[in-house]
């Protein structure tokens, strides 16, 4: 057994952005196939595509209206097959998102569940009476608003964490149960190396409907919905990590467990439920060693108490690009080149998202260019995702850089003509060249892939680690901080910056081999 999954870098596609085959202007599997030696030469272990499954796009395909087939838009079961094929033949992983919280209301489960108060689907979803007139409790939905709706039809409410086209199913029940195992099937069936679970913590609801505690904060996380995060989740898990042990090659799961709570999360990671958790702690954190130390080690005691492996990211297709977190222009920049060698030498598995080794900020759409149903549902008051969604500049002057041949879905900024993988290619000091770098580094070093961990003292404002594995140690130190600090002994191998030499100077990141 490998457990490749364990250090392995996963490569996040958001399917609509990332090349588009038919000059449509929506990215589609044909123009992720035609892309796949980039991702090669990039050094990732594997891809984890966004949904392409059939769906109306009201949550752009995490709606979906029929889990078992390619929406069109996208292509079709064969182009899958065709894609899975090239991936495997370059080793890299296939990993799929499964959307098992919700479905679309053109799924036709939903459809029978309005036909008829007595259809037997209707009792895969949460409808549930109004209380007082008004909704059956005061549920809220992460994309802003009541998290249930009125089925005019039987004047019972319909509940919705998100979007009102993406109906909550009822895990309780026996039916939804069943057929998603058949999902599981069909797509291990067909290649997949593993599943990454939308929402994970949040498929079984409290049964009893209870309030949520007002205010109701606004957070990333959700460890205050005492909604979700139910018991009833972990048997579930335990039957899923049995359907893919029936298959060979080490399948595996990555949940989405939208907790801050590293303890609570390590439930999700026992050896017998998902391997994987996506971990958003760093994430959030500011840039500051300080707090990102203390979140580094919260994550590992949590995960290594029941022998997970943690996970590390810092970018996804729902949160603000890291340059402009970072605080934007040269200087978030700057920082995010340094966040990318903490990434790439923590231990444990590291998730990239699309157009983050490029270094691509967040861009700054008109409203009349957005889409994302956060800002629609919440009147503007959120922005939504749109920005980090924009496609990916693949070559040439101006827009659409590549990308497609038509006109892309979302408007891609002129600025980008420095920033195509193309320019980057030829340039050696880019955030291309520095992804290329390191991904090398930690394929090659077994020190840095899978190497034990050990911090070491470092000035104030830094992070400082080492990685050791036979005989050989490599080092990481990130800075932080606004002053100038030592760099740690040994051999330079990898600097954020070229200004890193024999100091290492305020938002720049190193990794060195300790001569022994
Ligand atoms: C997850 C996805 C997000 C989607 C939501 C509802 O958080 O990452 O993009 O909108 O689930 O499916
Ligand atoms: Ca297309």
């Amino acid at each position: 057994m490998t457990e490749w999954w364990r250090s392995a870098v996963l490569y996040e596609i958001y399917v609509r952005s990332f090349a588009d085959s038919n000059g449509d202007g929506i990215g589609d599997l044909n123009g992720i196939r035609s892309r796949l030696s980039y991702l090669r030469e990039l050094g990732v272990d594997g891809i984890w595509l966004t949904p392409f499954y059939t769906s109306p796009g009201a949550d752009h395909g995490y709606d979906v209206a029929d889990y078992t087939d390619v929406d069109p838009q996208f292509g079709t079961l064969d182009d899958f097959d065709a894609l899975v094929a090239t991936a495997h033949d370059l080793d890299l992983r296939v990993v799929v998102d499964i959307v098992p919280n919700h479905t679309s209301s053109e799924h036709p489960w939903f459809r029978n569940a309005l036909s008829s108060p007595n259809h037997p689907d209707r009792a895969r979803y949460v409808f549930r009476p109004g209380r007082n007139g008004g909704p059956p409790n005061n549920w809220t939905s992460a994309f802003g608003g009541s998290a249930w709706t009125l089925d005019a039809g039987s004047g019972e409410f319909y509940l919705h964490f998100f979007a009102p086209e993406q109906h909550d199913l009822d895990w309780h029940n026996d039916d939804v149960r069943r057929d998603f195992e058949d999902v599981l099937r069909f797509w291990f069936d067909r290649g997949v190396d593993g599943f990454r679970v939308d929402v994970a913590q949040a498929l079984f609801k409290a049964q009893d409907l209870r309030d949520m505690h007002e205010p109701v904060p606004r957070t990333w996380h959700a460890d205050w919905v005492t909604a979700v995060n139910q018991p009833e989740l972990h048997p579930l898990y335990r039957r899923w990590r049995e359907v893919s042990s029936e298959y060979p090659g080490e399948r595996m799961y990555v949940g989405e467990i939208v907790l801050r709570n590293q303890e609570a999360v390590a439930e999700y990671v026992r050896p017998d439920e998902l391997q994987l958790a996506f971990n958003f702690t760093l994430l959030w954190e500011e840039w500051d060693a300080e707090s990102m130390r203390e979140t580094i080690d919260r994550t590992r005691v949590a995960l290594d108490a029941v022998g997970a492996t943690s996970t590390w990211v810092f970018e996804n297709h729902d949160v603000t690009r890291l340059p402009t977190r970072y605080g934007g222009a040269d200087a978030g920049l700057r920082r995010a080149r340094a966040a990318a060698l903490l990434l790439l030498a923590l231990p444990g598995t590291a998730f990239l998202y699309q157009g983050q080794e490029l270094g691509l900020e967040e861009v700054e759409l008109r409203d009349d260019e957005r889409q994302d149903p956060i800002f629609f549902r919440t009147n503007g008051a959120r922005l939504g995702r749109d920005g980090c969604r924009v496609p990916i500049p693949w070559e040439g002057g101006a827009p659409p850089f590549g990308f497609t041949t038509g006109t892309p879905w979302l408007r891609m900024p002129d600025e980008w003509s420095r920033l195509t993988a193309a320019a980057q290619e030829r340039d050696a000091a880019s955030t291309l060249a520095l992804y290329r770098a390191a991904l090398a580094l930690r394929r090659d070093r077994a020190a840095l892939r899978d190497g034990a961990f050990e911090w070491r003292d470092g000035a104030r404002g830094t992070l400082v680690f080492a990685r050791t594995r036979d005989g050989e140690t490599i080092v990481c130190a990130v800075n932080t901080g606004d002053e100038a600090v030592g760099l740690p002994a040994g051999e330079l191998l990898l600097a954020s910056d070229a200004s890193v030499g024999g100091a290492l100077p305020p938002d720049t990141a190193a990794w060195l081999r300790e001569e022994h």
